[in-house]
């Protein structure tokens, strides 16, 4: 037998049915936001990435040169699609507040939480400079997790690039973008390794002030008031006000500053309480990637989400959907009764129940049995009664059987 590949999932029907639960809740949510749901190819050209995501993330695709001699890749995020798709609409009206909730593949080392095809839910706002785009994406990405059962099972860290900047250039620190990258390794290296990187781009004065700032972790107020940087004081504290707000609570974190290249103002992450995990989700403003795409110039802020972390998380605090298959009806079958049978399914199918019926030919106890192992709520056996257009129906739970008139059998359950 072929194996399937490192970091790639099968999905048997009783997880696929609680993933769905799961995500069909976080869109329904982003409906609620007033997000519109989008689509985009899963391949695209490499280049699409190499304008502004970063060397970490060109080193993890799955690139390959196709037919026709073009170095494409399955997609490792979705920033730059939504973004040409707005710089090449210039009819949109902003803001423009999109979703989507694509499958996307990163060559990374297979470990708890990341994997290399994994779904990844995005939701972004185009179009506003000011800070209540980034308290709205933010209070929508608490919004789910609260709503998946993670109220106090997580915690929201948010940290500012321009802030960050101003400290790295008054610490005599040039090269950002190092030292960035090099931030968002800290809990990835030994601490170490990390200060000796450190050292290669400022000095050891510097080097330490820097981990100091880096550990400051608490209520924006309190972190804040330690800082001598005032400009973006105002701006991270009007967010927490308005997430306030939504009734919604970050911390500022100043460890956070994200691996991808284009961010520009407020990034954050979210992690579970206990810190064993990876991040669940991320993301943060990007106010120039839509121009370098050849459209005006649009302000943006966002988050994706993949579903290994949430997945590991919500199992963790017994709060993932239950996975077992499960249909409303299943229909038995007497010998000598398919066709009236079918008609009986059909009949409940339209009325929006989840019906299976009886495909094989087996004795009405071996029918009983298969309808236990999928977990029907009711067995309807098909049998003479129906010339007098009636019905038997199991309560598969209680064992109780009675005999129903067929225009009363959708009373029985409702969808
Ligand atoms: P990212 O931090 O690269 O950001 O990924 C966001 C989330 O995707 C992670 O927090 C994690 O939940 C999930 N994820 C990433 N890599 C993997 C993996 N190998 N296996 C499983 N899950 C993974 C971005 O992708 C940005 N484009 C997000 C964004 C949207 N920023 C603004 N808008």
């Amino acid at each position: 037998m072929i194996q399937r590949l490192r970091g790639f999932r099968d999905m048997y029907p009783e997880a696929m049915r609680a993933r769905r639960i799961v995500f069909n809740k976080i869109c329904e949510i982003a409906l609620e936001f007033g997000f519109h749901e989008i689509d985009t190819p899963s391949v695209e050209h490499l280049d699409l990435f190499r304008v502004k995501s970063g060397e970490e993330i060109i080193k993890q695709t799955f690139s390959f040169v196709d037919k026709g001699g073009r170095e494409i890749t399955l997609i490792p995020e979705l920033t730059p699609s939504v973004a040409r798709m707005i710089a090449s609409r210039k009819d949109l009206v902003k803001p423009v507040k999109w979703f989507s909730f694509p499958k996307m593949w990163r060559y990374e080392e297979p470990q708890s939480g990341r994997l290399r095809e994994f779904y990844q839910f995005n939701a972004d706002i185009f179009g506003v400079e000011n800070i209540s785009a980034d308290a709205e994406v933010l209070a929508l990405a608490m919004e789910i997790l609260d709503s998946l059962g993670l109220k106090n099972k997580y915690v929201m860290r948010v940290s500012d690039r321009v802030l960050m900047e101003n400290i790295l250039k008054s610490l005599g620190i040039k090269r950002v973008e190092n030292a960035f990258y090099l931030i968002d390794r800290k809990d990835k290296i030994p601490e170490d390794e990390f200060y000796e990187s450190l050292k290669k781009i400022s000095s050891e004065d510097s080097a330490q002030q820097l981990v100091e700032i880096l550990s400051l972790k608490g209520e924006p107020d309190k972190v804040l008031s330690k800082l001598k940087d005032t400009e973006r004081k105002n701006t991270l504290l009007e967010l927490r006000d308005l997430v306030k707000a939504y009734s919604k609570e970050f911390i500022l974190d100043l460890s956070v500053v994200r691996g991808l290249a284009y961010y520009t103002g407020i990034v954050f992450e979210a992690h579970d309480a206990k810190g064993e995990l990876r991040a669940i989700l991320g993301g943060g403003r990007y106010d120039n990637v839509v121009e370098l795409f050849g459209g005006q110039h649009t302000p943006a802020v966002g988050f994706g989400m993949g579903d290994a972390v949430l997945e590991i998380l919500m199992k963790r605090e017994g709060v993932w959907p239950e996975e077992k298959i499960e249909v409303d009806f299943f229909v038995a079958i007497i010998p000598g009764y398919r066709k009236e049978a079918i008609k009986i399914a059909t009949l409940l199918r339209k009325k929006g129940f989840h019906v299976d019926i009886e495909l094989r030919e087996r004795s009405i106890s071996k029918q009983l049995k298969y309808a236990n192992r999928i977990n029907a709520k009711y067995t309807v056996i098909v049998g003479d009664e129906i010339k007098k257009n009636r019905v038997t129906v199991k309560n598969m739970e209680t064992g109780e059987q009675r005999l129903v008139n067929i225009d009363d059998i959708d009373a029985i359950i409702q969808p």
